[in-house]
């Protein structure tokens, strides 16, 4: 699907394919590196392509998974995935991750790849998405709850980062 961001810049957003996996180890090697708002300290992504051609693969075949890129001509400038579980007390769930680089960040495509992520939850039958940020992440925030997203709880110190414990809002939108 083609999108334009705000900036003029056409993109092209699509579920990851194989052939994706080299672009988007790069891409996470430099995603981890530009934020502290992601799980990884920059040195603690180590896939290989491999094991990102089977990641790739898994979110393909699950009935429970999406891996959304964005791709700016060859360069990957976005990421969004979500899983569930196959157990059937939580199969209605997703939790999802979503990233942007900087360059690309305030210009309309989180929103974008949000809502194709929120559509396709809907088109699995999931019934519950929700994610998890941290509490001085104010765009996401912001972002989250203007697609319907609600605040359901912290976790005290759920993250630690330049040495500093941070809360994590749990936040959660019913579909
Ligand atoms: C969070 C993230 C995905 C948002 O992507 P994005 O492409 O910048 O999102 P959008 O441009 O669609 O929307 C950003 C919104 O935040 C708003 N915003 C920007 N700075 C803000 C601030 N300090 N406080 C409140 N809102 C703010 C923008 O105005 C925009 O809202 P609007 O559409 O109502 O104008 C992106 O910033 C990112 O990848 N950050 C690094 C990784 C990350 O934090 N991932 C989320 C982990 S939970």
């Amino acid at each position: 699907m083609k999108y334009t961001l705000k900036n003029g810049c056409k993109v092209i957003l699509r579920d990851a394919q194989i052939s994706d996996a080299k672009n988007l180890v790069e891409y996470m090697r430099k995603i981890n590196a530009e934020s502290k708002n992601l799980m990884r300290e920059p040195d603690e992504f180590k896939f290989t392509i491999k094991q990102e051609e089977k990641f790739i693969q898994m979110a393909l075949d699950s009935p429970n998974a999406c891996f959304m890129v964005v791709l700016d001509d060859n360069l990957v400038i976005s990421t969004a995935e979500f899983q569930g579980n196959n157990l059937r007390r939580v199969n209605h769930r997703v939790s999802l991750g979503i990233s942007v680089l900087e360059d690309y960040q305030n210009l309309g495509l989180g929103r974008i790849v949000m809502e194709a992520l929120i559509k396709r939850a809907i088109e699995l039958q999931k019934t519950k998405m929700d994610l998890e940020v941290r509490i001085d992440n104010l765009s996401a925030i912001h972002l989250y709850e203007s697609l319907g997203f609600e605040k359901e709880g912290i976790i005290r110190n759920g993250f630690f980062v330049d040495n500093n414990y941070i809360d994590l809002l749990v936040m959660g939108k019913l579909l």
